[in-house]
Protein backbone atom coordinates (compact mmCIF):
# COMPACT_ATOMS: atom_id res chain seq x y z
CA UNK A 1 0.00 0.00 0.00
CA UNK A 2 1.05 3.56 -1.10
CA UNK A 3 -0.31 6.89 -0.86
CA UNK A 4 -2.47 7.60 -3.59
CA UNK A 5 -1.41 11.02 -5.30
CA UNK A 6 -4.49 12.81 -7.21
CA UNK A 7 -4.82 13.99 -11.19
CA UNK A 8 -6.75 16.93 -11.96
CA UNK A 9 -10.16 14.84 -11.53
CA UNK A 10 -9.90 13.71 -8.72
CA UNK A 11 -8.63 17.12 -7.18
CA UNK A 12 -11.51 18.70 -9.27
CA UNK A 13 -14.03 16.16 -6.98
CA UNK A 14 -12.13 16.62 -3.97
CA UNK A 15 -12.51 20.46 -3.97
CA UNK A 16 -16.02 20.07 -4.36
CA UNK A 17 -16.31 17.75 -1.85
CA UNK A 18 -14.39 19.54 0.81
CA UNK A 19 -16.29 22.98 -0.18
CA UNK A 20 -19.86 21.19 0.49
CA UNK A 21 -18.26 20.20 3.88
CA UNK A 22 -16.98 23.52 5.03
CA UNK A 23 -20.49 24.91 3.67
CA UNK A 24 -22.21 21.98 5.75
CA UNK A 25 -20.65 23.93 9.15
CA UNK A 26 -21.24 27.22 7.73
CA UNK A 27 -24.88 26.21 7.61
CA UNK A 28 -24.72 24.82 10.99
CA UNK A 29 -23.30 27.96 13.03
CA UNK A 30 -26.26 29.41 13.55
CA UNK A 31 -27.67 27.14 15.21
CA UNK A 32 -24.86 25.70 17.56
CA UNK A 33 -25.85 27.81 20.40
CA UNK A 34 -27.11 27.17 24.02
CA UNK A 35 -30.55 25.27 24.85
CA UNK A 36 -29.68 23.42 21.45
CA UNK A 37 -29.06 19.78 21.51
CA UNK A 38 -26.07 17.79 19.48
CA UNK A 39 -28.81 15.28 18.31
CA UNK A 40 -30.95 18.34 16.74
CA UNK A 41 -27.95 19.70 15.05
CA UNK A 42 -27.16 16.01 14.12
CA UNK A 43 -30.72 15.78 12.24
CA UNK A 44 -30.22 19.74 10.77
CA UNK A 45 -26.56 18.07 9.32
CA UNK A 46 -28.46 15.04 7.90
CA UNK A 47 -31.27 16.57 6.17
CA UNK A 48 -28.72 19.54 4.79
CA UNK A 49 -26.69 16.81 2.93
CA UNK A 50 -28.82 14.36 2.45
CA UNK A 51 -31.94 17.09 0.78
CA UNK A 52 -29.99 20.18 -0.51
CA UNK A 53 -26.66 19.38 -1.46
CA UNK A 54 -27.01 15.83 -1.92
CA UNK A 55 -23.96 14.47 -0.12
CA UNK A 56 -23.50 11.61 1.43
CA UNK A 57 -22.38 11.98 5.71
CA UNK A 58 -19.36 9.23 5.68
CA UNK A 59 -19.73 9.14 9.20
CA UNK A 60 -22.94 7.20 9.61
CA UNK A 61 -22.67 3.71 9.39
CA UNK A 62 -19.26 3.95 9.18
CA UNK A 63 -17.28 1.07 10.55
CA UNK A 64 -13.75 0.71 11.24
CA UNK A 65 -12.31 -2.62 11.77
CA UNK A 66 -12.18 -3.23 15.31
CA UNK A 67 -15.79 -0.35 15.70
CA UNK A 68 -18.86 -0.77 15.77
CA UNK A 69 -20.78 0.94 13.18
CA UNK A 70 -21.06 5.50 13.96
CA UNK A 71 -24.48 5.83 14.41
CA UNK A 72 -24.86 9.28 13.40
CA UNK A 73 -23.59 11.87 10.82
CA UNK A 74 -21.22 14.34 12.48
CA UNK A 75 -18.89 14.17 15.39
CA UNK A 76 -19.77 16.46 18.46
CA UNK A 77 -17.26 16.80 20.91
CA UNK A 78 -18.26 18.94 24.01
CA UNK A 79 -15.64 20.40 26.21
CA UNK A 80 -13.41 17.50 27.87
CA UNK A 81 -14.15 14.74 24.90
CA UNK A 82 -11.27 14.55 22.87
CA UNK A 83 -12.99 13.24 19.20
CA UNK A 84 -15.56 11.37 18.22
CA UNK A 85 -18.34 12.40 20.57
CA UNK A 86 -21.95 10.73 19.44
CA UNK A 87 -25.06 13.45 19.44
CA UNK A 88 -27.13 12.84 21.77
CA UNK A 89 -30.46 14.91 23.77
CA UNK A 90 -28.10 17.09 26.01
CA UNK A 91 -28.68 20.73 24.99
CA UNK A 92 -25.47 22.92 24.69
CA UNK A 93 -25.19 25.21 27.95
CA UNK A 94 -23.39 28.32 27.87
CA UNK A 95 -19.97 28.22 28.59
CA UNK A 96 -19.12 25.30 26.35
CA UNK A 97 -16.91 24.41 23.90
CA UNK A 98 -17.79 22.33 21.09
CA UNK A 99 -16.02 20.09 18.05
CA UNK A 100 -18.35 19.96 14.96
CA UNK A 101 -16.42 17.45 12.43
CA UNK A 102 -18.40 16.90 9.31
CA UNK A 103 -17.32 14.37 6.41
CA UNK A 104 -19.78 14.51 3.51
CA UNK A 105 -19.22 12.59 0.16
CA UNK A 106 -19.94 13.60 -3.39
CA UNK A 107 -19.55 11.88 -6.75
CA UNK A 108 -17.54 9.33 -4.46
CA UNK A 109 -14.95 11.68 -2.77
CA UNK A 110 -14.64 12.75 0.60
CA UNK A 111 -14.25 16.09 2.26
CA UNK A 112 -13.69 16.51 5.79
CA UNK A 113 -13.17 19.40 8.45
CA UNK A 114 -14.32 20.44 11.85
CA UNK A 115 -14.46 23.64 13.68
CA UNK A 116 -14.44 24.72 17.09
CA UNK A 117 -17.51 26.57 18.00
CA UNK A 118 -18.02 28.60 21.44
CA UNK A 119 -21.80 28.65 23.25
CA UNK A 120 -22.78 31.61 24.61
CA UNK A 121 -19.50 33.73 26.41
CA UNK A 122 -16.89 30.80 27.44
CA UNK A 123 -14.13 31.17 29.57
CA UNK A 124 -10.82 32.75 29.19
CA UNK A 125 -8.96 29.70 29.47
CA UNK A 126 -11.37 27.62 26.98
CA UNK A 127 -11.08 30.22 24.31
CA UNK A 128 -7.74 30.50 24.53
CA UNK A 129 -7.18 26.60 23.97
CA UNK A 130 -9.38 26.91 21.01
CA UNK A 131 -7.34 29.60 19.40
CA UNK A 132 -4.02 28.13 20.13
CA UNK A 133 -5.41 24.87 18.93
CA UNK A 134 -6.64 26.50 15.67
CA UNK A 135 -3.02 28.61 14.93
CA UNK A 136 -1.41 24.58 15.72
CA UNK A 137 -3.48 23.59 12.65
CA UNK A 138 -2.21 26.27 10.73
CA UNK A 139 1.25 26.03 12.40
CA UNK A 140 1.37 22.25 10.26
CA UNK A 141 -0.46 23.63 7.05
CA UNK A 142 2.24 26.15 6.87
CA UNK A 143 4.62 23.30 6.09
CA UNK A 144 3.38 21.30 3.42
CA UNK A 145 4.74 22.07 -0.03
CA UNK A 146 6.52 19.37 -2.29
CA UNK A 147 9.77 17.89 -1.06
CA UNK A 148 9.03 18.36 2.97
CA UNK A 149 8.30 15.43 5.38
CA UNK A 150 5.12 14.65 7.28
CA UNK A 151 7.64 14.80 9.70
CA UNK A 152 8.05 18.61 9.67
CA UNK A 153 4.44 19.14 9.73
CA UNK A 154 3.88 17.33 13.32
CA UNK A 155 7.10 19.08 14.55
CA UNK A 156 5.59 22.25 13.95
CA UNK A 157 2.11 21.43 15.35
CA UNK A 158 4.49 20.10 18.49
CA UNK A 159 6.30 22.22 18.98
CA UNK A 160 4.01 25.41 18.61
CA UNK A 161 1.47 23.96 20.93
CA UNK A 162 3.90 22.41 23.80
CA UNK A 163 5.22 25.89 23.90
CA UNK A 164 2.66 27.42 25.08
CA UNK A 165 2.19 24.84 27.70
CA UNK A 166 -0.01 22.22 26.07
CA UNK A 167 -0.66 18.60 25.28
CA UNK A 168 -0.55 16.54 21.57
CA UNK A 169 -3.35 13.75 21.96
CA UNK A 170 -1.17 10.90 20.32
CA UNK A 171 -3.96 8.52 19.82
CA UNK A 172 -5.83 9.87 16.80
CA UNK A 173 -3.85 11.96 13.37
CA UNK A 174 -4.74 13.32 10.63
CA UNK A 175 -4.71 10.65 7.54
CA UNK A 176 -5.06 10.58 3.23
CA UNK A 177 -8.51 11.23 2.22
CA UNK A 178 -10.07 10.84 -1.32
CA UNK A 179 -12.35 7.88 -2.67
CA UNK A 180 -11.70 6.57 1.15
CA UNK A 181 -12.50 8.41 4.17
CA UNK A 182 -9.29 7.34 5.71
CA UNK A 183 -5.87 6.46 3.84
CA UNK A 184 -2.16 6.63 3.80
CA UNK A 185 -0.54 8.43 5.23
CA UNK A 186 -0.95 9.01 9.04
CA UNK A 187 -0.61 12.93 9.51
CA UNK A 188 0.91 12.78 13.14
CA UNK A 189 0.38 16.00 15.34
CA UNK A 190 3.78 15.43 16.40
CA UNK A 191 7.42 14.27 15.36
CA UNK A 192 10.77 15.45 13.40
CA UNK A 193 11.54 17.07 11.09
CA UNK A 194 12.81 15.54 7.81
CA UNK A 195 11.46 12.39 8.83
CA UNK A 196 8.19 9.82 7.59
CA UNK A 197 6.78 10.20 4.28
CA UNK A 198 7.80 12.97 1.45
CA UNK A 199 5.26 15.19 -0.10
CA UNK A 200 4.33 15.15 -3.36
CA UNK A 201 1.87 17.16 -5.74
CA UNK A 202 -1.29 15.31 -5.65
CA UNK A 203 -1.30 14.55 -2.23
CA UNK A 204 -4.47 15.42 0.23
CA UNK A 205 -4.58 14.44 3.69
CA UNK A 206 -6.02 15.94 6.70
CA UNK A 207 -4.45 18.18 9.53
CA UNK A 208 -6.47 17.66 12.32
CA UNK A 209 -4.62 18.47 15.94
CA UNK A 210 -6.38 17.54 19.27
CA UNK A 211 -4.94 19.73 22.04
CA UNK A 212 -5.52 19.22 25.35
CA UNK A 213 -5.45 22.01 28.11
CA UNK A 214 -4.37 19.38 30.85
CA UNK A 215 -2.43 15.94 30.03
CA UNK A 216 -2.66 14.44 26.92
CA UNK A 217 -3.87 11.30 28.06
CA UNK A 218 -6.83 10.04 26.54
CA UNK A 219 -10.03 7.11 27.42
CA UNK A 220 -12.32 5.63 25.61
CA UNK A 221 -16.40 5.63 26.75
CA UNK A 222 -18.09 2.53 26.99
CA UNK A 223 -20.18 3.67 24.07
CA UNK A 224 -17.04 1.94 21.20
CA UNK A 225 -16.39 5.63 20.05
CA UNK A 226 -16.72 8.52 22.39
CA UNK A 227 -12.81 9.69 23.27
CA UNK A 228 -12.31 12.01 26.80
CA UNK A 229 -9.42 12.85 28.17
CA UNK A 230 -8.19 11.34 31.05
CA UNK A 231 -7.49 14.16 33.45
CA UNK A 232 -11.33 15.49 32.15
CA UNK A 233 -9.39 18.77 31.04
CA UNK A 234 -10.76 20.57 27.88
CA UNK A 235 -9.89 19.30 24.51
CA UNK A 236 -10.37 21.33 21.07
CA UNK A 237 -9.53 20.49 17.63
CA UNK A 238 -9.70 22.03 13.94
CA UNK A 239 -9.67 19.96 10.35
CA UNK A 240 -8.89 21.03 7.52
CA UNK A 241 -8.25 18.31 4.03
CA UNK A 242 -5.39 20.00 2.18
CA UNK A 243 -4.00 19.27 -1.25
CA UNK A 244 0.13 19.43 -2.38
CA UNK A 245 0.53 21.97 -4.99
CA UNK A 246 3.31 22.13 -7.11
CA UNK A 247 4.62 24.90 -5.15
CA UNK A 248 2.65 24.91 -1.52
CA UNK A 249 -0.45 24.11 -0.56
CA UNK A 250 -3.91 24.19 -1.36
CA UNK A 251 -6.76 24.34 1.98
CA UNK A 252 -9.47 22.27 0.16
CA UNK A 253 -12.32 22.73 3.58
CA UNK A 254 -12.52 26.26 2.58
CA UNK A 255 -16.22 28.30 2.24
CA UNK A 256 -17.41 32.22 2.58
CA UNK A 257 -17.64 31.20 6.75
CA UNK A 258 -14.35 29.62 7.57
CA UNK A 259 -12.48 31.63 10.05
CA UNK A 260 -9.27 33.80 8.35
CA UNK A 261 -5.70 31.97 8.44
CA UNK A 262 -3.74 33.25 11.27
CA UNK A 263 -2.03 36.23 10.91
CA UNK A 264 1.60 34.57 10.40
CA UNK A 265 0.11 32.89 7.83
CA UNK A 266 -1.30 35.48 5.83
CA UNK A 267 2.31 37.26 6.13
CA UNK A 268 4.05 34.32 5.00
CA UNK A 269 1.73 34.15 2.01
CA UNK A 270 2.50 37.70 0.97
CA UNK A 271 6.10 37.14 0.62
CA UNK A 272 7.37 38.45 4.23
CA UNK A 273 8.83 35.87 5.58
CA UNK A 274 11.14 33.19 4.09
CA UNK A 275 8.54 30.59 3.78
CA UNK A 276 6.43 32.22 0.97
CA UNK A 277 6.94 29.35 -1.26
CA UNK A 278 3.75 27.39 1.09
CA UNK A 279 1.35 30.16 -0.55
CA UNK A 280 -2.26 28.88 -0.28
CA UNK A 281 -4.11 29.31 -3.38
CA UNK A 282 -7.06 30.73 -1.61
CA UNK A 283 -4.51 33.77 -0.68
CA UNK A 284 -3.08 34.05 -3.99
CA UNK A 285 -6.21 35.04 -5.37
CA UNK A 286 -7.55 37.66 -3.08
N1 LIG B 1 -14.20 12.91 10.80
C1 LIG B 1 -13.34 12.15 11.66
C2 LIG B 1 -11.94 12.40 11.16
O1 LIG B 1 -11.57 13.52 11.10
C3 LIG B 1 -13.67 10.70 11.67
C4 LIG B 1 -14.96 10.42 12.31
S1 LIG B 1 -15.30 8.76 12.18
C5 LIG B 1 -16.71 8.58 13.07
O2 LIG B 1 -11.21 11.57 10.72
F1 LIG B 1 -17.14 7.41 12.78
F2 LIG B 1 -16.43 8.77 14.33
F3 LIG B 1 -17.58 9.50 12.70
CO1 LIG C 1 -10.29 13.48 9.44
CO1 LIG D 1 -13.10 14.88 10.52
Amino acid sequence: MSITLKDAHGIAGMRTACRLASELLDYLTPHVKPGVTTNQIDQLAHHYMTQVQHTVPATLGYTPPGYIPYPKSLCTSVNHVVCHGIPNDKALKKGDIVNIDVTVIKDGWHGDTSRMFMVGDVGIAAKRLCALTYDAMWHGIAMVKPGAYLGDVGHAIQRFAEGQGFSIVREFCGHGIGQVFHEEPQVLHYGKPGTLDKLLPGMIFTIEPMINAGRRDVKELGDGWTIVTKDHSLSAQWEHTVLVTETGYEVLTLSSGSPPPPAFVQAQAAGSLPAALAQPASLAQA
